[in-house]
């Protein structure tokens, strides 16, 4: 093995799996800290692994700056949103490429990202943090919050408690699922909520990387969700092609973002809200690679190893891009009709030509849920392409040829229990 390791915080799914692949593939030791090494299953093969608790941040992060310095590990990245604050302390206890640990959080808590962002002058939905029933209240009742709004976790992920709230009495149960719906994975104090204004418009998502401060933007992702209460993601596509003015000024406004919050070496996902007079509405940004199989997007797309380019940012070694492909990929997620136990599934699509990756999670006989966060979406496929409309309409055509059958729950304690799917099984 030849040059620095590189240590990843959570090692868990798909986007750690491809990162360490490319790390290995470049002759790097690969190390992983973990929160609990029996509770999770390793993706790939690890050099070693540091166990800590990350929900205590200064003690996990003297023991994995212990770790890293043993180890001679040269790269610290994470793509578990939870741990971007703690990735940014390490770096920089360690001297190595990262974020500024002292906005960090703004990439984290939606309280601090809304009061940095408009701060910074970035358009973003009003927003009001709800730390108890009182300010609830207070918030529901402020003429700039309106109807509909949002009520979200400050600092969730994955859609988990985040509803869209359309009358007053919608509001108590949503607050409790929101208040609910907290993190497992990241550091203390964060368990507000936050109250915020509906932004209309069409949504996309910015993928981006910065190294030293400067920020290349990779690509503009429409996503589509389910509408309603909860809004669930189906799908990616990209790259979308906006009008040069517009592209121009949602780039501005990111970049923007990126720097206010202080991501100075790594990816970024920012989600936006277009308005139909092209007015962009920045909802949340990221200090990490977008979920959801984007980095396999910007692969077959665009000819874009995120993957490599992320590692060489974290090393501090010039880092590579620019697209060598012109085509278009879309990812679409599978979700359940309704909550009940899953009796058949047929007709999903095949892993083959044009269609570079299957996922499906979801097995006969486990309990699924109806939409209500992106870890109850059961399977996805992604589909590519040189033209785009082709792409998308081949995906529609192989959407509608699932079929799921999901049957209404026994009563409790009476025969044919399910068996509970397991939630990390289908967490992506
Ligand atoms: N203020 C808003 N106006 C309109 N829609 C919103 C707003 N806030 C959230 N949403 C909708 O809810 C979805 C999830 O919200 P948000 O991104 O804030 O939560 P999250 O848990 O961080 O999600 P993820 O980690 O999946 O990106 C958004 O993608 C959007 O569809
Ligand atoms: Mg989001």
């Amino acid at each position: 093995m030849t040059g620095p390791a590189v240590l990843l915080l959570d090692a868990a799914g798909p986007e750690s799996a491809a990162l360490a692949r490319a790390a290995a593939a470049r002759g790097q030791q690969v190390h992983a800290a973990t929160a609990e090494a029996a509770r999770r299953e390793p993706t790939a093969k690890f050099a070693g692994q540091v166990i800590t608790d990350f929900t205590r941040p200064d003690r996990a992060v003297e023991q994995i700056t212990a770790y890293a310095r043993h180890h001679d590990v040269g790269a610290v990245l994470t793509v578990n949103e939870y741990l971007t604050e703690l990735a940014s302390l390490v770096c920089a206890e360690l001297g190595l490429p990262g974020n500024d640990p002292h906005l960090a959080h703004a990439a984290r808590d939606k309280a601090a990202m809304a009061r940095v962002l408009a701060g910074a002058g970035v358009r973003i939905p009003y927003t009001r943090l709800a730390r108890d029933d009182g300010e609830l209240h207070d918030a529901l009742h402020d003429r700039q919050v309106g109807f509909p709004c949002v009520i979200k976790p400050a600092a969730g992920a994955g859609s988990a408690g985040v509803i869209v709230v359309t009358a007053l009495a919608e509001a108590a149960p949503a607050a409790v699922a929101a208040r609910s719906a907290h993190q497992t994975d990241g550091g203390e104090g964060h368990t507000g909520i936050v109250v915020q204004a509906y932004a209309a418009g069409t949504e996309y998502s910015v993928e981006s990387v910065t190294q030293n401060g400067t920020t290349t933007h990779l690509a503009i992702t429409r996503k589509a969700t389910t509408s309603g209460p909860c809004r669930v993601e189906t799908g990616h596509s990209l790259p979308v092609c906006l009008p040069p003015s517009t592209a121009a000024a949602l780039h501005q406004e990111v970049r923007t973002a990126i720097q206010a919050v202080g991501i100075r070496n790594g990816a970024s996902h920012t989600e936006v809200v277009l308005d139909p007079a092209g007015r962009c509405t920045v909802i949340e940004i990221a200090a990490r690679l977008g979920a959801g199989h984007i980095g396999i997007l910007l692969r077959h797309a665009l000819g874009i190893d995120v993957f490599a380019a992320l590692l060489d940012v974290a090393l501090g070694r010039p880092a590579a891009f620019a697209p060598t492909a012109c085509g278009h990929a879309t990812v679409r997620f599978i979700t359940s009709p309704r909550t009940g136990r899953l009796t058949s599934l047929s007709r999903v699509p095949e892993q083959g030509p044009g269609v570079p990756f299957v996922r499906w999670r979801a097995a006969v006989g486990d309990l699924v849920h109806a939409a209500r966060a992106n870890t109850d979406r059961l399977g996805c496929f992604v589909v590519t392409g040189q033209d785009a409309d082709e792409v998308e309409e081949r995906a529609d055509a192989l959407r509608r040829r699932i079929r799921i059958q999901v049957e209404p729950l026994p009563a409790a304690g009476g025969p044919g229990q399910v068996r509970l799917a397991r939630r990390e099984a289908i967490a992506w």
